[in-house]
């Protein structure tokens, strides 16, 4: 039998945009209308339906939940912000407190303001600012309410994904604004961690714990070759702690930049190099099949002894880690099960050797809109039925909520 600390913080992570619907003031959104893509249009109509879904929650038992702050919708025009919009997320956070559930509030989780995309978006300095501008007016409402911030979702994936691969809005693909984004991305950050500290100190409230989310992998070396393993340790170096490197070491304000580190994991890379050169130091994967393992359906690989060892990596920093986001697309639900706990017992072998994990997030409360990919994926321990938005708590769900209930996960 595995026992968790009592005051673990259990539950699941959604992001606004994925869930709420109706985001027309988001770039997203606009985007959506250009790219052929699957449109989030209602989503999972938690903007109306919260009450609903809080309640499902927890009746399982969850004593935090992660939710994000959808930034277009509190600054539909820059420098007008909306109250209305802003008393719907107070009332939002009201409602998990009511709960008995731990809110951690996430201010930027992958989407932008319209006006704020079409006038450079994070490429510009003053792209800071901007943020900065949003975060004080957001946090000096919310502040009496939230203990926990993630001030931005995995930075590193939005910049790779929005400006090098090409994928998401702007679809760039240009290693100069990339560049100039990761530190803008993490200017806002360093200020933003600031920012927030100074609000709290002001209202005479107990200091807040703010961090990032940062999007770990496990890099696997092919083989045991010196070029695999070395190329394999380098890619852990950049992509996993890359950013947390630098905001450690953020020469603007020499302080402390993070109070936790919000890590999200899913799955491994298999690393093989097939040519000495830049690009394939950054990308070679190993195509063989002969690394078996079970895949979630976006064919990902599950490999729950990598978040272990991702651990292990980062002790250095010496901080409690939260795990804002772990969870499996799949239409097999014994497969999310097994997921979950195999998952809590890496997590707990690491706890066993010295590292601090305070909480455990699975993404996600709810089957969500999964932004490039549309609604097809199934990661929710709450089916949604997208024409009729009728809830199903699934039988993973119920398991993990035996854990919630308990802190206890039998062998
Ligand atoms: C993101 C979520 C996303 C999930 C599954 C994370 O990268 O923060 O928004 O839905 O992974 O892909």
């Amino acid at each position: 039998m595995i026992r968790f600390p009592f005051n673990f913080l259990w539950g699941a992570a959604t992001s606004a945009y994925q869930v709420e619907g109706g985001n027309t003031h988001a770039d997203w959104w606009h985007w959506e209308k250009i790219s052929g893509k699957e449109r989030s249009g209602a989503a999972c109509r938690h903007y109306e339906m919260y009450e609903k879904d809080f309640d499902l929650a927890q009746k399982l038992h969850h004593n935090a939940h992660r939710l994000s702050i959808e930034w277009s919708r509190i600054e539909p025009e820059e420098g007008k912000f909306s109250h209305k919009e802003l008393k719907h997320y107070i009332d939002v956070i009201l409602a998990l407190r009511k709960r008995h559930i731990e809110p951690v509030v996430t201010l930027h989780h992958f989407t932008n303001p319209v006006w704020f995309s079409k006038s450079g978006g994070w490429v510009r300095r003053r792209s800071v600012t901007r943020f900065l501008r949003y975060c004080d007016y957001v946090t000096r409402s919310l502040a009496p309410y939230v203990r926990y911030w993630i001030t931005i979702n995995e930075p590193t994936i939005y910049i790779s994904h929005a400006y090098i691969f090409g994928v998401w809005p702007p679809q760039s693909q240009s290693y100069l604004k990339a560049t100039m984004v990761t530190e803008n991305l993490a200017s806002a950050h360093v200020n933003a961690y600031h920012l927030i500290h100074k609000i709290y100190k002001r209202l005479y409230l107990p200091a807040p714990s703010v961090s990032i989310s940062q999007n770990v992998m496990a890099f696997v070396p092919c083989t045991k070759n010196l070029k695999n393993r070395v190329t394999a340790y380098l890619r852990h170096r950049l992509y996993n702690l890359g950013f947390l490197d630098r905001i450690m070491r953020h020469k603007i304000i020499p302080r402390k930049t993070m109070d936790f580190i919000g890590i999200n994991y899913y799955s491994r890379q298999v690393v093989e190099l097939k040519k000495f050169r830049v690009g394939n130091l950054a990308m070679d994967v190993c195509d063989n099949k002969h690394h078996r393992c079970e895949k979630n359906s976006l064919g990902w690989d599950i490999y729950p002894q990598g978040l272990y060892d991702v651990f292990v990596g980062l002790k250095k920093y010496k901080l409690p880690i939260m795990i804002t986001e772990n969870g499996i697309c799949t239409d097999d639900d014994d497969l999310r099960w097994k997921y979950i706990y195999t998952h809590l017992k890496h997590i707990y072998r690491a706890m066993k050797e010295g590292v601090h994990v305070v909480g455990y997030l699975y993404w996600s409360l709810l089957d969500n809109f999964e932004w490039d990919k549309g609604f097809g994926p199934r990661f929710g321990l709450i089916g949604v039925n997208y024409k009729t938005h009728k809830r199903t708590v699934r039988r993973s769900a119920r398991k993990f909520s035996k854990v919630c209930e308990t802190g206890i996960l039998k062998k």
